[in-house]
């Protein structure tokens, strides 16, 4: 299963893209629409790019009454990802989409390094959440956390039924003439194939501690890092900064990831999800 990444694909711009996934994820909405962050928003680096759109959404008013009618139109199932500045705004956001029956799964953000965090934890958020919706919830996760298996424990006794892994992580671009901060923000969220080994790393230990079903994202470019990604843990994997520079990835990584499967024997994405624990069960047993 392919997804884009919360953020990274305008599905009614190029919808084309969007039918090419086996589900499109929105961008992060909120109660109020939100304007983002002030310009310079993006900046390339080495191995990936920062940014810092600080969540530019048109609220979830807007979102449910004009844009989810043609998303549906798309014809595959659509995942709304949620975000806010206290639990009460994630449990607001998810009363409004439970009775949605164009709504699949709610991704719980929480963790944009763009924006103010919310005072809660992340469990205290997913137990608000949960009072609110019958609907899958999947919580996105910062790699940046002391111990993100620990969160990832806690969200899930909290109620959530599942994880996204992961979001950005905070950096710095500096311009090369000035050596100032080249993002309006200053810092921003670096993402892209820097990112792999820390996402993995993620999704290989919260796997471990949880068991639970994983979007697996974080500079995936190739069928091998989707591999990589399931063998780690992941059921799903998620692709984001290769879209701006490859639209057509979702179709390319999925032939690349079935010739990878063949290589190994495998004949489908689920016989490879979890494989890298393989030695760890016999050891346990
Ligand atoms: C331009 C941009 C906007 C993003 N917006 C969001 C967002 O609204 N919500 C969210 O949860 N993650 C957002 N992300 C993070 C991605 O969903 C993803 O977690 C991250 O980029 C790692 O995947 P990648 O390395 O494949 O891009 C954004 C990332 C980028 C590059």
């Amino acid at each position: 299963m392919i997804l884009n990444a919360s953020g990274c694909l305008d599905a009614l711009a190029a919808p084309e893209v969007a039918r090419s996934l086996d589900a499109f994820v929105t961008k992060t909405v909120t109660p109020q629409p939100r304007q983002g962050n002030r310009p310079v928003r993006i900046a390339e680096t080495e191995h990936g790019m920062l940014n810092s759109i600080g969540l530019e959404n048109p609220g979830i008013e807007a979102l449910v009454a004009e844009k989810l009618p043609r998303l549906v139109e798309l014809g595959v199932p659509i995942w709304v990802s949620v975000g806010g500045f206290a639990a009460t705004d994630f449990a607001e956001l998810c009363a409004a989409l439970d009775e949605r029956d164009e709504v699949t799964a709610i991704e719980l953000n929480l963790s944009c390094p763009n924006v103010d965090e919310a005072p809660e934890s992340a469990a205290e958020i997913v137990v608000a959440a949960r009072a609110e919706t019958r609907k899958p919830l999947y919580a996105k996760l910062s790699p940046a956390a002391a111990d993100v298996a620990e969160v990832a424990r806690a969200v899930q006794a909290a109620g959530a039924d599942g994880l996204s892994l992961v979001n950005t992580m905070r950096g710095l671009v500096l311009d090369t003439h000035s050596l100032e901060p080249t993002l309006g923000t200053e810092t921003g969220g670096y993402s892209g194939p820097a990112l792999k080994p820390i996402a993995l790393a993620a999704v290989f230990r919260c796997y471990r501690a949880t068991g639970m079903p994983i979007v697996g994202m974080g500079g995936i470019t190739t069928g091998r890092d989707a591999l990589e990604f399931l063998a780690a843990g992941a059921s799903v994997v998620a692709l984001g900064t290769v879209l701006f520079a490859d639209p057509e990835a979702p179709a390319r990584v999925q032939a690349e990831l079935m010739t990878e499967l063949s290589a190994r024997g495998l004949d489908q994405p689920e016989d490879a999800c979890g494989i890298s624990h393989r030695a760890a069960a016999t050891t346990v047993a």
